[in-house]
């Protein structure tokens, strides 16, 4: 076998060309490329609009929330809970639902204490179903554990925020 086969650098001086072609033209090529798109740049109004084209075209995207299994998990405050799974009752009175800030349809229901007004929600109760209708995948213990806190509190329930659950250690070091 040839030692001469496919070697395409036979001198230092070839080598040193070679380096830098391979580094500046594809630098040249992208800044023509920029050059190229930025050419169609529209100003004022188009611009916006055209931005906001984009926007519409992305916004499924855009919208997705990507959960990372891998990563430790981001939990949502009890208002934001409240907001997304409790407010359709709660808010309005809906099918006998102690209302959001109203001290007399919540006061006799407080006396069940947080650990009672837990398994209320986690079970179900009247109308109201089994983790007032959540999935456990979506909306953990802890998280329904605030949004029992922020609703009392709404009402004059003071309760003490529950505990975050133990982060598993390698999550804890991964976030560090
Ligand atoms: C489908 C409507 C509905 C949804 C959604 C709902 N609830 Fe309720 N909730 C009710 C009703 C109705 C009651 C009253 C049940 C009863 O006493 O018969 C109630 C009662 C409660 C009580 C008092 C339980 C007790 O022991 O007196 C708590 C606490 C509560 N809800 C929290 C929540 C939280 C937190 C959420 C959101 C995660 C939620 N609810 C979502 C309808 C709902």
């Amino acid at each position: 076998m040839s030692e001469e086969h496919g070697n395409l650098i036979k001198s230092p001086k070839q080598l040193v060309v070679m380096v830098f072609a391979s580094f500046f033209v594809p630098l040249i090529i992208i800044a023509f490329l920029m050059v190229y798109v930025g050419s169609g740049k529209k100003t004022g109004a188009d611009a916006e609009a055209a931005a906001e084209a984009a926007n519409q075209l992305i916004k499924p995207v855009a919208l997705l929330d990507f959960k990372d299994a891998s990563g430790p998990k981001v939990f949502k405050t009890g208002e934001e809970i409240y907001k997304q799974a409790c407010a359709s009752c709660h808010a309005s009175g809906a099918a006998g639902a102690p209302k959001f800030g109203d001290a007399g349809g919540w006061s006799a229901r407080l006396g069940r204490g947080y650990d009672g007004l837990m398994s209320s929600l986690v079970k179900g109760k009247g109308a109201m179903p089994a983790r007032g209708g959540t999935s456990p995948s979506d909306i953990s213990d802890y998280e329904l554990g605030r949004a029992v806190v922020y609703l009392a509190a709404s009402a004059g329930g003071k309760f003490a925020e529950p505990k975050a659950p133990e982060v598993k250690a390698e999550a804890k070091a991964e976030a560090k």
